[in-house]
């Protein structure tokens, strides 16, 4: 019998086609802009310069000489690419001493290097958790661990973003699930930039029995006195499991690692799918990463934490005078504040956001659109970061710019959200 359904309908009828088309016809389509430079504080895009202001490049580590040489390096020592997997053929050195070093930067046992970020979460999740576990995740959690957590066909138990009282149901109903426990938070939150109460979170899994596993994306390399993480920087290392990290942002590289005790990193060594079968990542990619982490551990890792961190705070607060609404940086309970290189600005209308973002990328400015399913539904954001490297006079014309912008976005299309 001849099938009904053509599995290729669903391209041409999917829930999003009728506004990506709309968005193509009017030209506001903020995604797949061709890059024509090296990532840097000003690219140039499709015949122009932009002030990158969306990128995770947070270190600006992309262009350094040190981390271009050590992929260069790697790329004459060891060729273009290892055309194997880490299991078999596709180990070098490199990965050894990165996984050392990662290992001593973060303070775990031990550390294991995948080829991406996004293979680290589901290589892990996907692996250590079982269909008789429980996972339970913050609702804004990175689409990567929630790729890992459907892997792995444990019982998925999703909290409301950062509602500590949410979270300790989901722990106390986990409970009467009859497996093992695992809670998996972003240490800071890839599109608002906030960050996870670890503290609080950290003393509900212990009083739960359950384990926790952070991921540092958007914090390794830049919170922190060490700059290893938010872990380090709220002071809960010793009460975190896992701890997951890219190297796409401020290791300036691509690639991603788990760390944690030696015998679950032993564990995903030998049984994680998406570590196992895959190729490993090109050794340029290695060495480069190797690279920007001896920089982290240095001296000069510390003054780039810093001035990434001033970067953004004087951008948050150039846009806010301007009358954006923009994401306040996370509160703690004693009053301080936390800074983190990613700053947003919220939009609300997916169309609005749309043509925010291309009033901007034609004045000179390139940001990030995110719109659902990155953010709640209505929810748009402008997501701006910043660079330890952006100068000021960089920034400054940036603010002058989305002054411009706002004023003449606002007379056609309306107020946009005003600071709360
Ligand atoms: C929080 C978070 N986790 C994981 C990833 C995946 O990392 P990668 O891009 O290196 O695959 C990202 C990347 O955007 C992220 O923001």
């Amino acid at each position: 019998m001849h099938t009904s359904i053509d599995v290729f309908a669903k391209v041409r009828d999917h829930d999003r086609a009728a506004l990506l088309a709309a968005a193509r016809e009017t030209e506001v389509l903020p995604y797949f802009h061709v890059l024509t430079s090296a990532a840097m504080p000003v690219v140039e895009m499709e015949g122009a310069e932009r002030i990158m202001l969306g990128s995770n490049n947070y270190l600006g580590l992309t262009g350094d000489e040190r981390v271009v040489k050590g992929a260069a390096d790697a790329l004459h020592r060891f060729g273009t690419g290892l055309t194997g997997s880490r299991l078999l053929n596709g180990t070098i050195p490199l990965h050894l001493e990165l996984e050392r070093e990662i290992a001593e930067w973060m303070g775990t046992e031990e550390a294991l290097v995948f080829s991406t970020g996004h293979q680290a979460n589901v290589g892990t999740l996907g692996t250590l958790l079982g269909p008789a576990d429980t996972v339970i995740v913050d609702s804004a959690d990175h689409a990567s661990i929630l790729d890992g957590c459907l892997l792995s066909r444990a019982k998925l138990r999703p909290f409301r973003h950062n509602r500590l009282d949410k979270l300790e149901k989901a722990l106390d109903r986990a409970a009467g699930d009859s497996g093992g426990v695992l809670v998996v938070v972003d240490g800071v939150f890839s599109m608002e930039g906030d960050v996870a109460p670890l503290p609080e979170i950290a003393d509900l899994c212990a009083r739960f029995g359950a384990r926790l596993m952070v991921d540092e994306a958007h914090a390794l390399g830049v919170l922190g006195a060490r700059g290893a993480g938010t872990c380090e920087l709220l002071g809960v290392e010793d009460q975190v499991d896992l701890r997951m990290a890219t190297f796409s942002k401020s290791l300036a590289s691509c690639g991603g690692v788990i760390a944690g005790p030696a015998e679950v990193i032993e564990f995903l060594r030998l049984s994680s799918r998406p570590f196992i079968f895959t190729a490993s990542a090109v050794p340029a990619a290695v060495g480069a990463t190797l690279a920007a982490v001896r920089i982290c551990r240095s001296a000069e890792g510390r003054e780039l934490f810093a001035r990434v961190l001033d970067n953004a705070s004087y951008l948050h607060a150039g846009l806010s005078q301007l009358g954006f609404r923009v994401v306040k940086p996370t509160r703690l309970s004693d009053g301080s504040e936390i800074v983190t290189p990613v700053v947003p600005i919220v939009i609300g209308d997916d169309w609005k956001a749309a043509f925010l973002w291309k009033a901007l990328y034609e004045a000179g400015v390139f940001v990030n659109t995110a719109i659902h399913p990155a953010v709640p539904p209505a929810g748009a954001l402008l997501r701006t970061s910043v660079m330890a490297t952006h100068d000021r006079q960089t920034l400054d014309q940036s603010i002058e710019i989305f002054a411009a912008v706002k004023r003449s976005f606002e007379t056609e299309h309306g107020p946009l959200p005003p600071p709360e």
